[in-house]
């Protein structure tokens, strides 16, 4: 478990999920900051807030940032953390990590890859899933155990949300769900603005062709092509990075720059 007065992550370190950003401001940052608004309208803001999109895309990043821009105290937790051996382990865990939240509140709690705890409770056969679903009723528990209007946020992410127990998404838990896609080529090249904005750069480069021909690729993978190009570069003792570069590094994560993604299948035996 992880206690983090303010994560160092803001929003300009992400790109292309503007939309996104809004509605967990909305939903996160807005209520912690003016909890006023919300009480003299005489709403609820959202408990929990769950981030859910395929991997390498920004769901970690994105808590962070959101922590950061409020003065909440920030605890990450990884689901697989709560997946504990003994009997009544993992519950105790929750209960600790909840009391704690409440005790050093403002706080906000990241529960990250939460499909490990969360899984939907059908199939439990073996004793090891009986223990995660007593988890997960600590954790359902748990959220039910504080004010919607307190100050105590949850920010749930997994990739996995087909998996997830109903329970979890029901109102006064998870009741605000964000999808966190795949960038389109307008969002990968704000993600490659964000990762080359530290690099040197020659003038030939283009990162709209780059956007163009890496369909399917997430920020992750984006963020690599950006520093392998800074690896080709270095090897070649240039004082800039060239587009051929960014070429070879695309080649390099699997995609042909002229062709877009590579057919593997194809490729192995042409
Ligand atoms: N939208 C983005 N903008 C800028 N960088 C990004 C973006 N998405 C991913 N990255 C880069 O990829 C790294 C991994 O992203 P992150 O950990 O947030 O992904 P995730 O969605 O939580 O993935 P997972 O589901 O595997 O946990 C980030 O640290 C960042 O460098
Ligand atoms: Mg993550």
């Amino acid at each position: 478990m992880e206690l983090v007065d303010s994560p160092q992550e803001t929003y300009d370190i992400i790109g292309g999920l503007d939309k996104q950003i809004n509605e967990i401001r909305e939903a996160v940052e807005l209520p912690m900051n003016s909890p006023k608004l919300f009480q003299d309208i005489g709403i609820d803001p959202p408990k929990g807030v769950l981030l859910h999109g395929p991997p390498g895309t920004g769901k970690t990043l994105l808590a962070k940032a959101v922590a950061h821009e409020t003065n909440a105290h920030f605890m990450r937790v990884v689901g697989s953390e709560l997946v504990q051996k003994y009997i009544g382990e993992g519950a105790r865990l929750v209960r600790e990590l909840f009391d704690l939240a409440k005790k050093k509140a403002p706080t906000i709690i990241f529960i990250d890859e939460i499909d490990a705890v969360g899984a939907s409770r059908t199939e439990a056969n073996t004793s090891g899933d009986r223990e995660v679903q007593r988890t997960l009723m600590q954790l359902l528990a748990g959220m039910d155990g504080f004010e919607n209007r307190g100050d105590v946020k949850i920010i749930g992410a997994t990739n996995r949300i087909d998996i997830l127990d109903r329970a979890l998404l029901r109102p006064g838990r998870f009741d605000r769900i964000i999808e966190i896609p795949l960038p389109n080529e307008t969002g990968r090249l704000s993600i490659l603005k964000v990762h080359s904005r530290k690099l040197t750069v020659h003038e030939d480069v283009d990162l709209a062709a780059v956007a163009r021909v890496t369909d399917g690729k997430n920020g992750a993978d984006l963020r690599a092509i950006c520093m392998e190009a800074g690896m080709f570069a270095i090897r070649k003792k240039q004082s800039a990075i060239t587009q051929e570069d960014f070429v070879a590094a695309i080649a390099k994560v699997g995609l042909d720059f002229n062709r877009g993604p590579v057919d593997v299948e194809g490729a192995m035996f042409a």
